[in-house]
């Protein structure tokens, strides 16, 4: 008969495990086995258990919610003399999400909140895709036409941004995969208004000589790797070249984290194992000890927040705690009709054309019709670097890669059964009171309501992010 048991924090009852946590009336307490377990008859089993006082989980500390200063030289002394010597732990980082989904509006929210949005530079052009009637006919006139948008549409961006927040520290996002990622950090670095940028989605190796240049000098820039080897490539790339090292990394991890994942093959992005946090901060710290490196992937409550930093993080980032709000790019609606459903399952896949395996909601996708296929290809911008899409060539195959110029910006646009990145522990997430109205109905938080509550509130057992 199968026997079910309190939990400890291993999900189940170990015998030979004399301490573990559980869940006394809501409440996470640790308790030593008394080595006497009954079963009834139903398949309860009760444990008999020695109470230790609880311990609650620390404090989160201030600076997680500090991002607030009265003049430029203030921030930038911030920079430099706390955060890049890891001396506090940083504001918590909102992870970028592209394209448009960590827009404008999530920044502000962020950063209103006192943690550090990311504006996402990930092909801001998108949502010209939507006006094909604007699109120019020939495929290089499009490329160009895309790329030209992109970085007008950023700067615009920025400007506004800046308006609100003229002394706040704000970060973008840039996909290496993308073919015009050089075009985009020019962009950044011109704008003047970004202060961190967070290279993802590729190995960039050209970064260490750009960000070295004299133009670069006001902007700190960091990469997002997922193992030890990633991060070692860039920084011996700064050597060679005699460029300027990351001035962070950002560990993302594959088995919780949302949208592309960092673990090139899809049979491994799962194993915990091979992506355990505490041995990737642990390696980072050989090869370069002061860098300061942040945590993602998973993190979305205060358990969860508390051990990224015990763990020798400097910071956390957080991707769908941020995404499931008012103000990010996603609309309400679909936020409410799927991504709160508990029906529609998380998936990871390889239908991605850049060739990452990715998580998403398991939607139906575009049918790979002729028609369909035709339409993408007429109004293709290139967004990816040459020989890097796969659409093309597995478009039409059942199960084949979807154009992910036309999925995004339809999504961004409203479409609900199209590409919905996630990350695992959105499934963990729908539970949490905050996305329940009073009368039983799904509701949309704030930033506000969301970060709040990831600051205040442990992951329930079971949860499918970072364990605590
Ligand atoms: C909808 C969505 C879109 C994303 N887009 C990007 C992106 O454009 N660039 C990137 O570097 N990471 C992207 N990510 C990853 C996030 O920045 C972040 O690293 C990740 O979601 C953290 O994991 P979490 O969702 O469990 O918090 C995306 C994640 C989601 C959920």
């Amino acid at each position: 008969m199968p026997r079910t048991c309190a939990r400890s924090e291993h999900g189940a009852y170990q015998k030979n495990l004399p301490l573990s946590r559980v869940w006394v009336r809501g409440e996470k307490r640790n308790v030593i086995h008394l080595g006497k377990t009954e079963f009834s008859a139903e398949g309860t089993c009760t444990l008999w258990c020695g109470m230790l006082p609880s311990s609650p989980v620390p404090e989160i500390p201030a600076s997680l919610r500090a991002n607030a200063f009265s003049n430029p030289e203030d921030k930038c002394a911030y920079l430099k003399e706390e955060l890049l010597t890891g001396k506090v732990p940083w504001p918590m980082v909102m992870g970028g999400m592209g394209t448009g989904f960590s827009g404008p509006a999530a920044v502000r929210a962020v950063t209103r909140f006192g943690g550090i949005g990311t504006l996402t530079a990930a092909a801001s052009g998108f949502p010209l895709r939507l006006r094909p009637e604007k699109l120019a006919e020939g495929k290089e006139e499009r490329r160009l036409q895309f790329h030209e948008e992109s970085r007008i549409l950023l700067a615009r961006q920025i400007a506004g941004i800046r308006e609100e927040f003229p002394n706040e520290i704000v970060a973008a996002n840039v996909m290496d995969i993308l073919e015009d990622s050089h075009g985009t950090v020019d962009a950044i670095i011109a704008s003047g208004g970004i202060d961190l940028v967070k290279i993802g989605a590729g190995l960039p190796r050209w970064a260490p000589e750009r960000f070295a240049q004299a133009d670069a000098k006001h902007v700190l820039y960091g990469v997002i790797v997922s193992s030890r080897t990633a991060a070692e490539l860039v920084l011996r790339a700064a050597h060679k070249k005699g460029g300027r090292a990351p001035d962070f990394f950002y560990v993302e991890l594959p088995q919780y984290a949302g949208g592309h994942l960092g673990q090139p093959k899809l049979e491994f992005v799962n194993d915990a194992q091979m992506h355990d946090p505490q041995r990737i901060r642990d390696e980072i710290r050989e090869l370069t000890p002061d860098t300061p490196v942040l945590l993602g992937g998973g993190i979305g409550y205060r358990d969860q927040i508390s051990r990224a930093l015990g763990m020798g993080y400097q910071g956390v980032v957080m991707g769908t705690r941020c995404l499931l709000t008012q103000e990010s790019g996603m609309p309400d609606e679909t936020i409410r009709s799927k991504y709160l459903d508990p029906a529609v399952r998380t998936i990871e896949d390889a239908r991605s054309p850049t060739d990452y395996p990715a998580r998403r909601l398991d939607t139906p996708l575009t049918s790979p019709t002729i028609e369909n296929m035709r339409a993408a290809m007429r109004y293709c911008v290139s967004c990816l670097k040459p020989g890097k899409c796969k659409y093309p060539e597995t478009g039409m195959q059942e199960g084949g890669a979807y154009c992910i110029a036309r999925d995004l910006a339809e999504t961004w646009e409203g479409r609900t059964d199209g590409v919905l990145f996630t990350g695992s522990q959105r499934d963990t997430m729908l539970s949490d009171s905050l996305y329940h109205g009073q009368n039983g109905d799904r509701r949309v938080p704030t930033m506000e309501e969301a970060l709040t509550y990831a600051f205040t509130h442990d992951a329930p057992p079971g949860a499918r992010g970072l364990p605590t």
